[in-house]
């Protein structure tokens, strides 16, 4: 459906879990967050039915993200009954990819047709620094069983922090050479973690351009990323800039917290909940706040990070 600025809502991202097995330091804090009450978090079945009523009014395609979805318990199941609600077309998740070698083909099986996996930087000891915990041969072993259980389009994640990862852009850059896979470079975003991150060193897409001049423009868009390509190479390069380019304009999502609260706008602090609704009162709800959905955000930066209220691990990016 429309909302009231004509903008078609078509995808929806469903945050599972706001655990997570990392502690990046722009997205959580080092202590984790505390597990919070059953009775506080969407059951699977309230999922699947929030999922179903968005599907009747035009949801398309789900996102699963978390935290880290691959920690919650029955995921695959959760995903294969998403990805069997008539309507819903596309089932993708976006994971740090340390647990896919033990589910991408599980994931493959249950109907997940895309991944997205995050990945900030390719030195074991800087991935061990900005993760607090995680180990660099795990994310890589995870993005090859994604390969290997068949999964194509697969996307990197790369969030750009001056001073941290912004001398390894061309080698990201150039795992597109041989790979048909896409490096997406993200703008850090003033919310959450992120917020302090931000002051640090915030670094402009337009970095990646002045690093890497042979990249050609696709002078295309997909979602949020503008496409761009070395000559010649098996994959392309997306530059997501939350920052220096507003997308509001053509925003076609809303989000739904693991906690049953509906998003509309990833930087506005309206949260409303589904939590303990029947599939009807669901579906009324969603419609209200599709239609409602803020225009567009305020300008962002470290003096004026976002309004979300929640950590992004709480949000699901
Ligand atoms: P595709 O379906 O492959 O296009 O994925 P996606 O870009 O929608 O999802 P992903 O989880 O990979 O998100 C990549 C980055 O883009 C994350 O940092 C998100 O927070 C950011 N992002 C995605 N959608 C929005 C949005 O509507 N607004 C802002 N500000 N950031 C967004
Ligand atoms: N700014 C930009 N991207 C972020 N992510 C998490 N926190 C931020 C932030 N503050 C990214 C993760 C993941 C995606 C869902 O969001 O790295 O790839
Ligand atoms: Fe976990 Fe992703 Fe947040 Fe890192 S960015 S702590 S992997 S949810």
């Amino acid at each position: 459906m429309r909302d009231n600025y004509n903008r078609e809502i078509t995808y929806m991202r469903v945050s599972v879990t706001e655990l997570c097995n990392l502690r990046c330091r722009y997205c959580m804090p080092e202590e984790g967050v505390a597990k919070r009450a059953h009775e506080e978090m969407m059951t699977a079945e309230e999922t699947i039915m929030a999922v179903s009523a968005a599907a009747r009014l035009g949801i398309r395609k789900i996102r699963v993200t978390g935290g880290e979805p691959l920690v919650k318990r029955g995921i695959v199941k959760l995903c294969g009954a998403i990805s069997a609600i008539p309507g819903i077309e596309e089932v993708c998740m976006t994971t740090n990819g340390t647990l896919l070698p033990q589910f991408a083909r599980e994931l493959k099986e249950a109907g997940v047709s895309r991944l997205n996996i995050s990945l900030d930087t390719l030195n074991p000891e800087k991935y061990r620094y900005i993760t607090r915990r995680g180990e660099l041969e795990e994310a890589l072993a995870g993005i090859r069983a994604a390969e290997e259980a068949g999964f194509s389009k697969i996307k990197i994640n790369n969030v750009l922090m001056g001073g941290f990862n912004d001398d390894e852009i061309t080698d990201f850059v150039n795992l597109t050479r041989e790979k048909p896979i896409e490096v997406r470079f993200i703008e850090l975003m003033p919310i959450g973690g992120g917020i302090g991150f931000d002051r640090a060193g915030f670094v402009s897409y337009e970095t990646v351009l002045e690093k890497v001049p042979e990249l050609v423009s696709l002078e295309r868009e997909e979602g949020v990323a503008s496409l761009y390509q070395l000559p010649g190479a098996a994959g392309r390069v997306g530059l997501i800039r939350p920052i220096s380019c507003e997308f509001c304009e053509g925003c076609n999502k809303i989000r739904l917290t693991a906690d049953g609260k509906l998003k509309p706008c990833l930087h506005s602090s309206e949260e409303i909940s589904l939590k303990g609704m029947d599939e009807e009162q669901m579906e009324r709800t969603l419609r209200a706040a599709i239609l409602d959905k803020p225009q567009k955000r305020e300008t962002l930066s470290a003096d004026s990070p976002s309004r979300a209220g929640r950590d992004m691990n709480q949000i699901g990016g």
